[in-house]
C-alpha cells in the first residue's frame, strides 16, 4: 500500500457495532469489566484507548514501523523516551535542538542525573569521539529547528551501532513523507504530531515509533506510570489530519522552495535557510537521504533587529505565533519565541542570532503568500 492510501486506511477502519466509516470518539475514562481483570484489551484510558489504538496503527504504518505510542505532546514523548534511562547515563544530541527538548533535558532530567552533551552532529569525527564514549543515546534532530542543518543520519547510525548506543530521531520536521529514520536502522522515531502530522494547529501531540518491542513496552508502561497520554478527542483529531499529510506536505514542500527561491535574491536578505537550495551546506545529504525539503524556510533580514521584529508583526498571511506544520503559514522569532529558553550565549554559539526569523509555509495560494512578503518588506 501507498503511503496516501495508508494515512487513509491503516488503523481506519469502519466501526464494527454500527458501521460508522469514522470510528467514534472513545470518550471514557474507563471500561466494564466481565469479571476482575477481564476486560475487552482496554481498563483505564491513562494505559489504554480505542482512539490511540487507532493512530499508532497509522503512525507506525507510515513511518514503516511496527509499533508507535502517542503520548500528552511532543515533549511528552521525550520524556517517556528519557524516563527509560538510568541515573549516571549520558544522552548526546545536537548542538541546535529544539529550545524545548534542551530545557527538559537541561533543567528537568539533570536533576535525576541525566547528563547531556551536546556536539556539532555535522561533524563524523566529533560523531564518533563522543559515542566512543558509550553514552546510552544519541537523540538526532535533522532537519534541526531552526536553522536546518542536515546530518547524514544513516551514517552516524553505522557509529551508533558500533559503539552500541541507543538511536533517536527527532522526525517532527521532515515527517514520514520525507524520510523514514527506521529504514536506515535508527531505534526510534519521535514526532511532534502537534506540527505537520496534525496539520491544522487545533491539538497537541507526540509519538515515538520503534521496531523494538521491548522499547514499545517501555514506553506504553512510562505512559501510563507518569501520566503522559493524550486525549481521546486529541487523538482522534490527529487521525483526522494525518489523512491528507501526503498532499499537504506536497504542496508545503513546492510553495517553501518559491518562498527560499524569492528571499535568496532579495536585497534586504543576507542569508536563506532552506535544504532544498543548493546554496545550503548541506544540500547533497539532504538531496541524497530526504524524499523532499519540507516546508520550513529560516532567514536572516539585512536589517536591524527592531525592523525584523516590525517586519513578522506586519504580515497579513503569516501569523507572528509559535508552531508550526499548520495549514496556515506563521512567522516566529526564535530567539525571544520558541528558543527563548535556551541561555542566549549557547544560542548565539550554535549559529542562532537574535535576526532570525523562522517561516512555515503554509498551504495558501503561493501567490498571496509572496505578495505579502514583498508588500511588507517594502514598509521596512
Ligand atoms: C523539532 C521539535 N521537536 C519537539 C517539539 C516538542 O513538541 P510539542 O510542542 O508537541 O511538545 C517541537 C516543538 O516545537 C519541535 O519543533
Amino acid at each position: 500500500m501507498k503511503f496516501s492510501t495508508k494515512a487513509i486506511h491503516k488503523g481506519q477502519e469502519a466501526d464494527q457495532s454500527t458501521g460508522a466509516v469514522i470510528p467514534p470518539i472513545y470518550m471514557t475514562s474507563t471500561y466494564k469489566q466481565e469479571w476482575p481483570n477481564q476486560h475487552k484489551g482496554y481498563d483505564y484510558t491513562r494505559a489504554g484507548n480505542p482512539n490511540f489504538t487507532n493512530l499508532e496503527q497509522t503512525l507506525a504504518s507510515l513511518e514503516e514501523g511496527k509499533y508507535a505510542t502517542v503520548f500528552s505532546s511532543g515533549l511528552g514523548a521525550t520524556t517517556a523516551l528519557i524516563s527509560t534511562l538510568d541515573s549516571g547515563d549520558t544522552v548526546v544530541a545536537g548542538q541546535d535542538l529544539y529550545g524545548g527538548t534542551f530545557r527538559l533535558l537541561n533543567s528537568i532530567f539533570k536533576s535525576y542525573g541525566i547528563k547531556l552533551e551536546l556536539i556539532n552532529t555535522l561533524d563524523l569525527d566529533e560523531v564518533e569521539n563522543a559515542l566512543a564514549n558509550k553514552p546510552k543515546l544519541i537523540i538526532l534532530e535533522s532537519p534541526t529547528n531552526p536553522l536546518l542543518r542536515i546530518s547524514d543520519i544513516p551514517a552516524i547510525i553505522k557509529i551508533a551501532k558500533k559503539h552500541n548506543v541507543m538511536t533517536a530521531v527527532d522526525n517532527t520536521f521532515a515527517t514520514p513523507y520525507f524520510q523514514n529514520p527506521l529504514t536506515w536502522g535508527v531505534d526510534v522515531v519521535l514526532h511532534s504530531t502537534t506540527k505537520y502530522i496534525g496539520g491544522h494547529s487545533d491539538v497537541v501531540g507526540g509519538t515515538l515509533i520503534t521496531n523494538d518491542l521491548e522499547y514499545d513496552t517501555k514506553f506504553k508502561f512510562n505512559r501510563m506510570s507518569i501520566g503522559l497520554n493524550p486525549s481521546p478527542f486529541d487523538a482522534w483529531l490527529l487521525t483526522r489530519g494525518v489523512k491528507t499529510l501526503a498532499i499537504r506536505m506536497e504542496q508545503h514542500a513546492k510553495s517553501a522552495m518559491e518562498v527560499a527561491k524569492y528571499l535568496e535574491v532579495h536585497p534586504k536578505v543576507k542569508t536563506v535557510f532552506y535544504p532544498g537550495l543548493e546554496s545550503h551546506p548541506q544540500h547533497t545529504i539532504a538531496s541524497r537521504q530526504m524524499r523532499g525539503f519540507g516546508g520550513i524556510v529560516s532567514v536572516e533580514f539585512d536589517l536591524t533587529l527592531e525592523q525584523t521584529k516590525k517586519l513578522i508583526s506586519s504580515f497579513n498571511i503569516f501569523t507572528l505565533a509559535e508552531s508550526l506544520g499548520g495549514v496556515e503559514s506563521l512567522v516566529d522569532h526564535p530567539a525571544s519565541m520558541t528558543h527563548a529558553s535556551i541561555p542566549r550565549e549557547e544560542r548565539i554559539k550554535n549559529g542562532l542570532n537574535d535576526g532570525l526569523v523562522r517561516f512555515s509555509v503554509g498551504i495558501e495560494h503561493i501567490d498571496d503568500i509572496i505578495k505579502d512578503i514583498e508588500q511588507q518588506l517594502k514598509l521596512v
